[in-house]
């Protein structure tokens, strides 16, 4: 024997995704498959869902904006594949040749702009390709409106004859309803002797992955169909149009398992929560609410209108009020964030903390019961507990060069209007005035001064009052004249 092929198990599948199309029909500058859908990149559905089924490996076609794809896949445990040239989905594939080599399981392909997929429908796929023995099995569906799909064509015994595409169809097989929602699954070794043939299309020049279901069924290879009953799960998305409905299918789906786990969304068309996030019992999202990627929220929260919360943990019985942002942060339970609240990456907040009215953190442990109500920016800080920082605090942690800490202990209090310039730190029990700049060390209890002495001069106001009426009334005289 000289071949390396490894016997594979009759469970054994790779899943392949197509993401290197530039989508001319989005009008855009970004990749098709990296327009973002319910906060994660339209192609990050169908690697999630590629995921949950535990395939031996997973291969992205990448080409279009490669780095950016790249780089917005770069969590998932996947190996990238490299078009150069979009020559079409048939070429697509066929890149991945190399890497599967001597792999004799099957390939579930899938189109990377098929976002609203279900689990269901895959296992269903990959059991109806084992149990019918199938050469290859494809995923079809009837459309009211089967514009812009491939069509499926059938002989009389009803059984699979071909895919026609739009560009190419005759009037009469434009009126087939039953269309190809890009979702395959072949026999690897036939897959790949079969797309050295495919030959390009007469009217776009393409290669074009579905004539390999033609050839297979020209060799006498049997092709199953799985129907999806759910015809919006496959939609494919080509415009802005269909971005947007597939948003509102999403935002739909999402919302609905949320109320149904003891969510209240006070008004669930204008909800929008990440389909990775998860919402505890009894949390209230008002209008407007965004929760992105794999925000994490406990029980008995309140997020209010405008709140847009990214890859955060937030406990039980937060309060984030109107408009605040909260980006890459941990928020322990009772905690009040807001209104207007800025959270940047890496913060961790303890309970009953409260970061209030236009108050921005960066990279900041905050203590328990601790206070920053207005005004303020901590940044690369340590607060303890019990700490209030009054309004308009600034931490200087950027001396042009660098980056410093501050570090501001247990029951600290900070006077209003002061900068502590970094790197410094403010012992516990300190305090300090208002309007100072700390540049050294405050010791444990002291009360720090950092600002001018304050002088009266008795009088004076009345003086200038007097100079000031005189000099009116001369000029009023000088204009009289
Ligand atoms: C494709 C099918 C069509 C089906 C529809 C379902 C073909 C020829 N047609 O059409 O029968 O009804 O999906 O949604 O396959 N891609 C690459 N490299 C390429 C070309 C495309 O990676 O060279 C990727 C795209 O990024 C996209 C996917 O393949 O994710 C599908 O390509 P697209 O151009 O959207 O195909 P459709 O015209 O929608
Ligand atoms: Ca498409």
């Amino acid at each position: 024997m000289t071949t390396t092929a490894r016997r594979a198990l009759p469970d054994d599948f790779c899943a392949l995704v197509m993401a290197a199309g530039q989508g001319t029909r989005m009008r855009s500058d970004i990749a098709k498959v990296l327009h973002p859908l319910g906060g994660l990149p339209m192609v990050a559905h169908v690697l999630e869902l590629c995921q949950s089924l535990v395939p031996k490996r997973t291969l992205v076609v990448i080409g279009h904006q490669a780095e950016q794809v790249r780089a917005a896949l770069e969590t998932y445990p996947i190996e990238f594949i490299h078009q150069a040239e979009q020559r079409g989905t048939a070429h697509a594939v066929l890149m991945a040749e190399t890497a599967l080599e001597g792999f004799a399981g099957d390939v579930l392909v899938i189109n990377g702009d098929v976002p609203l997929l279900s689990k269901q429908l895959l296992e269903r796929v990959l059991a109806v390709h084992r149990t019918s023995r199938a050469q290859a099995t494809l995923v079809t569906t009837k459309l009211s409106d089967p514009h812009g799909y491939g069509r499926v064509l059938r002989d009389r015994t009803k059984a699979f004859k071909g895919i026609v595409e739009e560009v190419e169809a005759t009037p009469a097989q434009r009126r087939v309803t039953e269309i190809n929602a890009g979702i395959y699954c072949f026999r690897a070794q036939p897959l790949f002797a079969a797309l050295h043939k495919v030959r390009p299309s007469t009217v776009k020049g393409e290669l074009y992955l579905p004539e390999v279901l033609q050839m297979l069924r020209a060799a006498r290879g049997r092709i199953a169909t799985v129907s999806a009953d759910d015809p919006r799960e496959v939609l494919g998305i080509n415009t802005r149009a269909e971005l947007a409905e597939a948003a509102g299918v999403l935002r739909r789906r999402v919302v609905s398992r949320l109320m149904e786990s003891g969510v209240t969304c006070l008004d669930p068309a204008a909800t929008y929560v990440s389909v990775l996030a998860s919402v505890g019992r009894d949390t209230v999202l008002y209008p407007g609410a965004q929760i992105e990627g794999r925000t994490q929220i406990g029980d008995g929260c309140t997020i209010h209108a405008g709140a847009r919360i990214r890859d955060s943990q937030l406990g039980n019985r937060v309060t984030v009020l109107d408009g605040s942002v909260i980006l890459d942060s941990e928020i322990a339970d009772e905690a009040v964030i807001g209104p207007y609240a800025h959270l940047r990456p890496g913060n961790r907040l303890s309970r009953k903390t409260k970061v209030g009215n236009f108050v921005e953190l960066k990279k900041s442990l905050v203590g328990p019961g601790s206070k920053i109500p207005h005004l303020t920016y901590v940044g690369d800080s340590v607060v303890g507990e019990r700490v209030n920082i009054g309004a308009g605090t600034i931490t200087c942690n950027y001396d042009g060069f660098a980056k410093n800490q501050t570090v501001i202990e247990d029951e600290v209090f900070i006077g209003s209007n002061s900068c502590l310039v970094a790197p410094v730190t403010i012992r516990r029990g300190a305090y300090v005035a208002a309007g100072s700049t700390i540049t050294d060390e405050v010791p444990s209890d002291a009360l720090a001064f950092g600002r001018a002495r304050q002088t009266n001069k008795e009088g004076l106001a009345a003086v200038i009052r007097k100079n000031k009426a005189e000099l009116k009334a001369k000029k009023a005289a000088s204009e009289g004249h």
